[in-house]
């Protein structure tokens, strides 16, 4: 079994290797752009993990790898369009930079690229690993939808907002995870497990990433503070707040949620200030160590030694701190 430190060099590497450019520009250049800022490769991360855990040689899962992070990559692209957001990975939006129409385009063809490379793979494990995309990648859809309606809503629950982040953004954790393990051959009850780790892991993923809109170093993010504020998101921290509000500070947040305001820069003092008055971001810290050990637990049912987890287990807690 290989260490964190050095799958996640491999990852690297992988990625550093790969170049999209090519005729068309138009459709290939902003392609290329987005594909070589990085991110965190989390999700190609936990490709390579598993199949490691399970004893698979990192060669062999290196197409799945490249295929779910083209997936996610098409999905922040038209993302970033939908939450009109400027700034990702420290650097202008693609739509921002070449415009909606490219954005659109060059998400569509990396998406079709994703298939591309997953039919590069063994071809005994193609229809598995086009089932698990394909399954995944309506759902992300789903949850999108989701977090568009809740903008224009007023009586989203705790549950709702769950349900549509396991959609957005946690299904495709536990779909990186369950590929790492279609790849290696694992069992059935292994791989179930794995999915639960994932979507419990993304729901913590997320909680994390709604935090980190409100409070964190714009260097490090690479994204504009108070997006979500903007967009009128119905995060948890929203939703927690006007729980814990009195009448009149709840009417005041909603206000704000309502209005087509203008001057976004107050919306998002006054409505960060509401937050801190309730201490929210102490409560979905909270939640999001329940939702690791959730995660953490689900660990146990897979049918590996137990050494063979580390690597799982040290990210899951390493993503508690992250500040990107
Ligand atoms: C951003 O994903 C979208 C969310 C699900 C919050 P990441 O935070 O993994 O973005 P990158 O790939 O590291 O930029
Ligand atoms: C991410 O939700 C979900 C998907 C991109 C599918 P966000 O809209 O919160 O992601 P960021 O914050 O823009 O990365
Ligand atoms: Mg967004
Ligand atoms: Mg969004
Ligand atoms: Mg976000």
């Amino acid at each position: 079994m290989e260490s964190l430190e050095k799958i996640q060099q491999y990852v690297t590497e992988l990625f550093a290797k790969l170049n999209f450019e090519k005729q068309p520009l138009m459709l290939y250049e902003p392609f290329q752009y987005t594909m070589s800022l990085g991110g965190k490769r989390l999700r190609p991360l936990l490709v390579m993990l598993t199949a490691d855990m399970f004893s698979a040689d990192l060669k062999d899962a290196e197409n799945a790898a490249i295929a779910v992070e083209l997936a996610h990559n098409f999905t922040l692209l038209h993302d970033d369009i939908m939450d009109a957001s400027p700034l990702r990975r420290g650097k202008p939006t693609v739509y921002q930079k070449f415009g909606t129409d490219k954005a659109i385009l060059s998400g569509d063809v990396m998406y079709a690229k994703a298939y591309e490379y997953l039919l590069k793979c063994d071809t005994e494990k193609i229809p598995a690993l086009v089932k698990t995309l394909t399954s995944v990648l309506v759902q992300v859809c789903e949850g999108q939808a989701y977090d568009m309606d809740f903008e224009q809503r007023n009586d989203v629950t705790r549950r709702e907002y769950i349900t549509m982040i396991s959609l957005k953004t946690a299904v495709l954790l536990a779909a990186s995870l369950k590929t790492g393990a279609i790849i290696a051959n694992a069992d059935a009850q292994s791989m179930n497990a794995l999915s639960e780790f994932g979507l419990y892991l993304g729901i913590a993923f997320q909680l994390q990433d709604d935090i980190l809109d409100c409070w964190s170093d714009l260097n490090e993010f690479g994204k504009v503070i108070g997006s979500d504020i903007v967009d009128n998101k119905k995060t948890i921290l929203f939703l927690s707040a006007v729980e814990k509000a009195n009448d009149e500070d709840a009417k005041e947040l909603i206000t704000w949620y309502l209005e087509k305001t203008t001057d976004f820069q107050k919306k998002k003092q006054r409505v960060i200030e509401l937050f801190e008055k309730y201490n929210v971001k102490e409560d979905v810290e909270q939640m999001i160590g329940q939702y690791t050990i959730k995660a953490l637990e689900a660990l146990d049912k897979i049918t590996v030694e137990e050494e063979r987890k580390e690597n799982l287990r040290t990210l899951a807690k390493q993503l508690i701190n992250r500040k990107k």
